[in-house]
């Protein structure tokens, strides 16, 4: 009514032409959106949980076969008590959920080793229960990026390599059957990556975003989208003619 008519733009093509297979998500902002509302920090988790599973299905709509969430970071270990339990309520009753994804095949992507035996038993049912589907959803739970390169240079040095390549790390990573991210996308307004994706990372783009997780749109996905195919990734070399 008001002036031009917004153009529509079609994500889902954007996404194919720009060859968007893997997008990762580091979902951060769920404290101070509680602490803005006057609700307890775990609230923001709560809420949180709830959009993440609006953003992933999202993204599977709009064609993304990758989508890797962090979680839970190794380095969160070092918040109070009440507030890791909250976290690890809430991902035991999203276990059940999930397999009303019918199209996901979940992965855990960390060390579950310290986590509740229950949970654990969760966790490999889960990623049992899916395995094989269309869709990748990895979930970065207890996760740190250098944890995860000193475990892969681990293996390799059990299983005898001695001469260790990139493609060694590599095949021995968490994602070692996923394209490396194309994009990784920051909420919550800080410009760090916090431990998250270190070696599959190395060339990805990064886009950061200033709303805080629990408040993060599909259209929010969108300008990420729109951003990353406006985006020449060079990986070294030159621009294509
Ligand atoms: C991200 O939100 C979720 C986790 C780290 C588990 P935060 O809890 O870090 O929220 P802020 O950054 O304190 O607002
Ligand atoms: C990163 O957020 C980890 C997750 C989103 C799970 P943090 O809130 O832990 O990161 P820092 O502490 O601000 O770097
Ligand atoms: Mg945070």
């Amino acid at each position: 009514m008001f002036g031009k008519k917004k153009e529509k733009i079609d994500v889902r093509a954007l996404v194919e032409a720009s060859n968007l297979r893997h997008i990762a998500f580091i979902m951060d902002g769920n404290g101070r959106w509680a602490t803005a509302k006057g609700l307890p920090r775990e609230a923001g988790h709560s809420a949180g949980a709830k959009n993440f599973k609006t953003v992933v299905r999202y993204c599977k709509s709009i064609g993304i076969g990758y989508v890797t969430v962090y979680a839970f970071s190794t380095e969160n270990w070092r918040r109070p008590e009440r507030e890791v339990n909250a976290i690890m309520a809430l991902l035991d009753s999203y276990m059940a959920e999930a397999r009303e994804e019918t199209d996901v095949e979940f992965r855990f992507i960390g060390d579950v080793t310290p986590l509740d035996e229950k949970i654990k038993v969760k966790i490999a049912e889960l990623e049992s229960f899916t395995k094989g589907r269309e869709y990748r959803l990895n979930i970065a739970l207890n996760y740190g990026g250098r944890a995860e390169i000193v475990s892969a240079v681990k293996r390799a040095v059990e299983e005898g390599i001695t001469d260790i390549t990139e493609a060694d790390i590599s095949a021995r990573l968490y994602t070692a059957d996923c394209p490396e991210p194309d994009l990784i996308v920051r909420t919550g307004g800080e410009f760090r990556t916090s431990n998250f994706l270190m070696w599959q990372g190395a060339y990805s783009e990064l886009y950061f975003s200033d709303k805080l997780w629990p408040a993060y749109s599909t259209g929010d996905v969108d300008a990420a989208v729109i951003s990353f195919a406006g985006r020449k990734r060079r990986f070294g070399g030159l621009d294509k003619k």
